[in-house]
């Protein structure tokens, strides 16, 4: 097209493609003042959502490739969620810099919000194989949220797409692991260590892959621990606003590992 005859459209800005606008104005206090540090909390969260964001659309990508058994870029890609993982992680020490006194000045505002209502960490829960009716139930019906879940419920998570690789790359991977029940939790099966034992001795290329698989086990347990000696040292032995016991609660849900094979195999090594 002639320069002359194109449409006339504002020429594209930093501005204009990222939004700055809206993206500035989501940012809303509910404390009179309002309270300084009430910023920092609605931003972190946001931060992290943004990153759960990220973390799903890269775990989806890593599904994919293994399911078409290009293993050399899924890693790759576990090396970006490993990544995003451990910023995950650090961002916690910002948080940190509050102290019990200055969350205390605008808590009460937040009601009975609470992390534990963020379904973008449910669905990250659901791709690695943590899944729950009642983390979808707490939605309404036809929400974006409960949709989103209710997608993620019946679909393969990281591991059968990992499992299903391994078969076609030619391992025996009993039968018992390739049949599961997508929406449960892994269950430890000694045939599978049995292949994954053989794997760590004689196959480099799917050794590492086990090893980054691990990593994001890790990872995911380290940000837990982290959000709970956060959670601790911020409002001790307090309810938390989502309802729950609070630390007595999030401690439950610590050093539970969603890759167990992957874990026991090691003494063995
Ligand atoms: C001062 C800061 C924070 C405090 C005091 C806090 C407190 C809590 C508490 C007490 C729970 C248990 C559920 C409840 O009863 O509310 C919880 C759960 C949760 N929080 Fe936080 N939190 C903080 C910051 C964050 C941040 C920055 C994130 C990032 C998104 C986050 C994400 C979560 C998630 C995902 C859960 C659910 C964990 C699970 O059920 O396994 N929290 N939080």
């Amino acid at each position: 097209m002639p320069p002359d005859d194109r449409p006339s459209s504002p020429a594209l800005t930093y501005g204009s493609y990222l939004q700055i606008d809206r993206l500035l104005d989501l940012q809303r206090p509910r404390s009179e003042g309002p309270e300084h540090d009430e910023l920092l909390f609605i931003v972190i969260h946001q931060v992290y959502e943004l990153w759960f964001k990220q973390l799903l659309h890269e775990l989806d990508r890593a599904i994919a490739l293994l399911r078409a058994g290009d293993a050399h870029r899924a890693q790759h890609t576990l090396r970006r969620i490993l990544t995003i993982l451990k910023v995950m992680v650090a961002q916690l020490d910002i948080l940190e810099t509050m102290t019990p006194l200055e969350f205390l000045a605008f808590r009460s505002r937040l009601e009975a919000a609470s992390g534990f209502q963020s379904d973008q960490f449910r669905q990250v829960e659901f791709l690695l194989a943590m899944k729950s009716r009642a983390a979808i139930e707490r939605f309404p019906e036809g929400s974006r949220a409960r949709t989103a879940l209710e997608d993620r419920w019946a679909q393969p998570t990281l591991w059968d797409a990992f499992v299903e690789y391994l078969a076609r790359e030619g391992y025996a991977v009993p039968e018992s692991a390739r049949e599961r029940d997508v929406t449960a939790a892994v269950v430890a099966s000694p045939e599978l260590q049995q292949v994954l034992v053989a794997i760590y001795r004689g196959d480099p290329k799917n050794s590492e892959l086990c090893e980054r698989l691990v990593d994001l086990d890790e990872g995911m347990q380290e940000w837990r621990y982290r959000h709970v000696k956060m959670v601790e040292r911020t409002i001790g032995t307090k309810r938390g606003t989502g309802g729950s016991a609070g630390v007595e609660y999030l401690r439950t849900t610590l050093f539970q590992p969603v890759f167990p094979d992957l874990w026991e195999i090691r003494g063995r090594l």
